[in-house]
């Protein structure tokens, strides 16, 4: 059966006779006809039952979502409907068949909807009926399709990595399974295909791709969902260079494909230090200006004790001007900035306004010289508000970053339908976790130091830069990768650095040190994660809008109630044993 898409028909289908399938979006009875608008996945058609057709009655009884065959005429309309895709036409019908009927549904399958997410996601089935969820799902299709097409044309080869690993954390959470056969012993679920693909590089594949599920216990939050999907990548006899110009051609062709827009190449790279230096962030939203500027030298001789004692103690400067916000930022708003830095751990914000007078928090305590230095520095113009931190360099970035997201955001300043994309390279190797007290690898542990920083990974680990390299669009992490160590001496060294002992190096990474001692290639790679492609190609900020089936902030699934607890035989067979905590 060859199926008529309801979209498909139009003007040229007129007097033919089709037989359509779908659901009763809506019902109307208008003096004595009925119209019922069929939906089908593409779109909806107008059927028209008149009282003399043998099928009234039962179009009577139909309600919204029940299910329905009908073969009719297509006929042009009297009142065309401009809003319709097939306005110019409807069916009159010639039979109608009830296929299923419908509960009354918990909420209406509109575009616009008032419904809880939580209901929604607990009727899931019923929300991807809607055009908003459905079309990002197709969306999905399509970006899945460019990319699978152009990395075979460009000689990747598909290759299944499996789901059931060792476990061998790399920076999240794992998610364990129990073995019912090795009991007591625990397979983890992937983080990444990240060991597998390099060992398809010592395994002479050379190109690889694989479209891949990625598990990882951890906080969610907007754009992060405890099962997710990557566009996972991986080359032998490759640099820096030949990655990153390959992927971005990758989302160039993907952006076109899909939704037609051009994007421009090669791709502006940015080095970590200097996003960090001007935006506050290694994901910088570059949709907008404003960056974040070093006035630590007009303080130099000043007579505001706080800020002289903080530069004596090694403390930085830094500002960033909301152009034309003066107005915006009344008491109220600053109030609301102030409140804001300090969740993020400065110890206040000082503003300057530049109004019909200079005004703000520091103002009177400024000589003359210091007030026009400030203003010169920060180019402060009339209308414009200067909002300035005071802290330890990588506080002052950091808050001023996130600042910077706010303001334009209160100002309106990030331009809707435009896409900024660029690479962050030059990522250093290690970062200290205070929550470990050590320093943890800023990639992952098998990302290639610069060849002349290698000397540095035991001795000088904060100067120590990595070959990787993040793409970011419109402030997201689209994508990651790097160049791997290739050579087994400087992987372990690697593994020393991060502080772990020969046991561990042997337990968790013993097979993958023993494969670099048999002819691995020199090899680098990336992961795309797909949810935030779609959902920047789609226009979504919410990164369940574009999962068929996704988890909510508790990683939970409303709709099947999962994860939930099992039974005692099935605990029994894994030797498992629930021990409640007092
Ligand atoms: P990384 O951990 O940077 O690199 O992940 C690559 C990309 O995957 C996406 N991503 C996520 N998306 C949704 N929910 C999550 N919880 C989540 N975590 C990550 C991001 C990110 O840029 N194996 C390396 C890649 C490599 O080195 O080749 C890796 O996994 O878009």
């Amino acid at each position: 059966m060859k199926k008529i898409w309801n979209v498909s028909l139009n003007k040229e289908s007129v007097l033919k006779e089709v037989t359509l399938y779908g659901w009763v979006a809506k019902k109307r009875n208008l003096g004595g006809l009925i119209f019922i608008d069929l939906r089908d996945r593409s779109g909806i058609v107008q059927i028209v039952i008149r009282p003399e057709d043998t099928c009234y009655e039962l179009a009577e009884s139909l309600k919204n979502e029940y299910v329905i065959q009908v073969t009719g005429k297509v006929v042009e309309r009297e009142n065309k409907n401009k809003e319709l895709v097939t306005g110019e036409i409807e069916i009159l019908v010639v039979s109608l068949q009830i296929l299923n009927t419908s509960l009354e549904i918990p909420f209406q399958i509109t575009d616009e909807t008032s419904a809880l997410e939580d209901t929604r996601l607990k009727y899931r089935y019923l929300d991807i009926r809607r055009t908003p969820i459905k079309e990002k799902l197709i969306l999905r299709h399509k970006i899945m399709q460019a990319i699978r097409s152009f990395l075979s044309e460009h000689d990747f080869i598909e290759v299944e990595t499996p789901i059931l690993c060792k476990s061998t954390p790399e920076g999240a959470r794992d998610y364990l399974v129990p073995s019912r056969v090795n009991k007591g012993n625990f397979y983890a679920l992937p983080q990444s295909p990240q060991l597998f693909k390099q060992l398809l590089m010592v395994g002479g594949m050379e190109r690889y791709f694989k479209i891949a599920k990625c598990f990882r216990d951890e906080d969610l939050r907007a754009d992060r969902q405890p099962e997710f999907t990557q566009v996972d990548m991986e080359m032998s006899f490759v640099c820096e260079e030949d990655v990153m110009d390959i992927t971005e051609k990758l989302i160039a062709d993907v952006f076109k494909k899909v939704r037609n827009i051009d994007i421009e190449l090669p791709l502006l790279k940015m080095k970590y230090d200097d996003a960090i230096k001007y935006y506050g962030s290694d994901k910088p939203d570059l949709r907008f200006e404003m960056k974040i500027m070093d006035v630590t030298d007009v303080f130099k001789k000043t007579s505001l004790a706080f800020i002289r004692d903080g530069l004596e103690s090694g403390q930085v400067v830094n500002a960033i001007v909301a152009k034309n916000g003066a107005s915006y930022y009344s008491r109220k708003e600053i109030d609301k900035c102030t409140l804001f830095v300090k969740n993020l751990k400065a110890s206040g914000l000082m503003y300057l306004k530049n109004e019909e007078e200079l005004t703000g928090s520091i103002v009177k305590n400024l000589s003359a010289e210091e007030k026009e230095n400030l203003c010169q520095s920060l180019a402060l113009e009339k209308g414009d508000v200067a909002f300035l931190v005071l802290g330890e360099y990588k506080l002052v970035k950091n808050v001023l970053g996130a600042l910077r997201l706010k303001v334009a955001k209160d100002l309106e300043m990030i331009p809707s339908h435009e896409y900024k994309l660029l690479w962050v390279t030059d990522f250093p190797t290690f970062e200290y976790s205070e929550e470990e007290g050590r320093f943890v690898a800023c990639h992952h542990p098998f990302t290639s130091p610069k060849d002349e920083d290698v000397d540095k990974l035991l001795k000088d680990k904060e100067h120590c830069y990595s070959k990787a390299y993040d793409i970011v669009i419109n402030g997201y992490e689209a994508g990651g990768g790097s160049i791997r160590i290739h050579n087994e001496g400087i992987q372990k060294k690697m593994f020393e650095a991060l502080e772990l002992t020969p046991e561990d190096i042997q337990n968790k990474f013993g097979f993958f040190v023993e494969a670099l001692k048999y002819g691995t290639p020199p090899h680098g790679g990336l992961a795309i994660g797909l949810d935030r492609l779609t959902m920047l190609l789609s226009e979504t900020d919410n990164i369940r809008d574009v999962i068929a089936f996704p988890k909510t902030a508790s990683a939970s699934d409303l709709m099947s109630d999962c994860p939930n607890t099992v039974s005692k035989k099935q605990l029994e067979e894994l030797g498992i044993e629930i021990v409640k905590k007092a």
